[in-house]
């Protein structure tokens, strides 16, 4: 049975993000017509980061992976991009899905230009309030064991570590008491 709530008004919100070398980013829901924009994000991260957000060097995303990552209409997952301040390219992406309602896995992804600026953090604290909002008990998230960053960024915002050390690592935060 499942307590998630429909689409919540804190998910729709566009906040602004500084950072500390002085870029502007901006924070909102994903839309549809982000698609290309979505995908030419993905095409233009690093090799290590791609590996660090898919745990494998693909070079592109296949069709299926585009729809199911840009799947919008809020039953499966939430997700939140981040633009530069003319909204003309995405440089980051924040989604939590609905794995196992009211659980939900989150990941979330800066380009690499945008990294260290606290652009991350901006999004997770959006996705909490997001999850909080849809009814998300637990948020999970797996990581590979040796992202330094993610452990950082994670640990900050009150994630635990759970389960074997293997390749990669999973995260838990229970959203509620
Ligand atoms: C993980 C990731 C999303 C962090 O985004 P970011 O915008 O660079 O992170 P922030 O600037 O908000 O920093 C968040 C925290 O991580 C720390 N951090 C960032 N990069 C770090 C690094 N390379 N090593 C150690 N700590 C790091 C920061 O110091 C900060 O910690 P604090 O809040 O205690 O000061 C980003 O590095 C990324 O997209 N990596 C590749 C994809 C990925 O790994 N996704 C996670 C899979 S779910």
């Amino acid at each position: 049975v499942s307590t998630v709530a429909a689409s919540p008004p804190a998910t729709a919100e566009v906040t602004r993000h500084r950072t500390p070398d002085g870029r502007v980013a901006v924070v909102r829901p994903a839309r549809p017509e982000d698609r290309a924009r979505f995908v030419a994000a993905v095409d233009g991260l690093s090799p290590q980061t791609r590996y660090q957000r898919f745990f494998s060097p693909i070079p592109r995303l296949p069709v299926r992976d585009i729809d199911r990552l840009m799947d919008l209409d809020g039953t499966r997952q939430v997700v939140l991009h981040a633009t530069d301040e003319h909204g003309v390219a995405v440089v980051g992406v924040a989604r939590f899905v609905f794995t196992d309602p009211p659980e939900a896995e989150l990941a979330i992804t800066v380009g690499d230009a945008w990294q260290h600026q606290g652009l991350g953090g901006a999004l997770l604290d959006r996705l909490l309030v997001a999850a909080g909002d849809r009814g998300v008990v637990r948020l999970t998230a797996e990581s590979l064991a040796d992202n330094r960053a993610v452990a950082a960024l994670l640990r900050s915002r009150g994630f635990h570590r759970t389960g074997p050390v293997g390749l990669t690592v999973s995260w838990v935060r229970p959203l509620v008491d």
